[in-house]
């Protein structure tokens, strides 16, 4: 019994002509009332829905029943989707094939295209249905109609595809100039930096309008010079003198002749329009205040009139002999010329012309060292 039930069942959900078989209508009977089914029929079949008629704009179902006996006799009480059961011919055919459309595609998913036999509607590529899927499955139903509405596919919107070329146009020369925080993009703000750390002239804001416009014209940076540097005395500048430098402009320093370069030898204009350094001095050269007795000087003991010019260099150190107050023996004390100034230290005491012609050897450079101990 439940195997005759699931073949009647199969012949109704293709369309098939329902032999004059015994308990056709005692089929449609037991699905309605007792549920004797062993489960698999239950899969199978699924059950009849009462006649519902929702939004599809069907307005004629076939007259309803409860048995066969309730129809003609060329009728069957058959499950017609949202009719429920109904009075169906089951030999009844939908149309098919159908009128090409432009925007889907129909196939039949069952061997005819009778009462019960399902349709299947995809949208071409690009296209959707109202309800944003791209296909729907219709039913021959028992009016000889396809169920549902007549799918209308309408073309998709891709919501990326505006959006990634709404920009503002950012010319060379401006992004050249300025670092931008910011993408450009429409409806959004950009800021602007000087590469050079310059400073801004107009609006270091601004924004992008939608119709891919900026708000405001670009800015532009101020550009930034060095003031010329102060002069160094005794020396040169190995430049073109101007009245303002650019920024990165070198100045190169020489000092005159016997003069000491005290600082840097080069100063650049930095982009915040300072330079990189102050200027340099060229320190003076001096005279070593000891004529009669030896100093010494960079580690050699020697006499001044042995010494260039009895000069010595900026920044040098002269150490002087001085002699011991008490005692017959000499201590050093050491000086640094600074600038041409050069003093002698106050314990020195420069000998006399005739101590340095007839006593060469009692000169206070010449005598013996003292003990440390004997130097308080
Ligand atoms: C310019 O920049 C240098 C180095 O970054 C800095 O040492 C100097 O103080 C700055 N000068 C001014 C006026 O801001
Ligand atoms: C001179 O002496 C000072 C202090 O001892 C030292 O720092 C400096 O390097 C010396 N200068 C020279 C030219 O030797």
């Amino acid at each position: 019994m439940a195997c005759a039930l699931l073949l009647l069942s199969l012949w109704a959900l293709t369309g098939t002509v329902s032999p004059q078989a015994p308990g056709a209508h005692e089929w449609s009977r037991s699905k309605q009332r007792n549920n004797h089914c062993d489960g698999v029929c239950g899969i199978t079949t699924g059950l009849c829905p009462d006649r519902l008629l929702g939004e599809e704009s069907r307005r004629t179902c076939p007259r309803p029943c409860k048995a066969d006996g309730d129809c003609g006799n060329k009728r069957q009480c058959l499950c017609d989707g949202q009719c429920g059961l109904s009075c169906v011919a089951p030999g009844r055919i939908c149309p098919w094939p159908l009128p090409p459309s432009e925007n889907s595609e129909a196939r039949l998913l069952s061997p005819t295209h009778s009462f019960s036999a399902l349709l299947e509607v995809r949208c071409k590529p690009g296209f959707t249905l109202p309800n944003g899927l791209d296909a729907t499955i219709r039913r021959c139903q028992g009016d000889r109609q396809w169920s549902g509405d007549e799918p209308i596919c309408t073309e998709s919107q891709s919501p990326e595809e505006p959006a990634a070329a709404q920009t503002c146009p950012l010319p060379e020369d401006i992004v050249n100039t300025f670092s931008i925080q910011g993408d450009a993009t429409a409806g959004t703000s950009i800021r602007y930096t000087c590469f050079s750390g310059a400073d801004i002239v107009g609006s270091s804001e601004n924004f992008c309008q939608d119709n891919q416009t900026w708000q405001y014209p670009h800015p532009i940076c101020k550009k930034v010079y060095c003031q010329p540097p102060r002069e160094v005395e005794q020396g040169y500048v190995v430049a073109v003198q101007k009245t303002e430098y650019e920024v990165g402009f070198d100045i190169h320093y020489l000092c005159k002749k016997n003069f000491l370069l005290d600082g840097p030898q080069k100063v650049t204009c930095l982009s915040n329009g300072s330079w990189s350094a102050s200027p340099p001095y060229c320190r003076a050269r001096c005279l070593i205040p000891a004529e009669r007795s030896r100093v010494v000087i960079g580690g050699v003991k020697r006499w001044s009139f042995d010494v260039t010019d009895a000069m010595v260099p900026h920044g040098e150190n002269v150490t002087f002999y001085c002699r011991h107050p008490r005692k017959q023996c000499s201590f050093t004390a050491t000086q640094t010329c600074f600038d041409g100034k050069l003093q002698p230290p106050a314990c020195y005491l420069e000998p006399t012309w005739l101590q340095f012609k007839l006593f060469p050897h009692r000169l206070v450079s010449e005598i013996e060292a003292c003990e440390p101990n004997d130097v308080e």
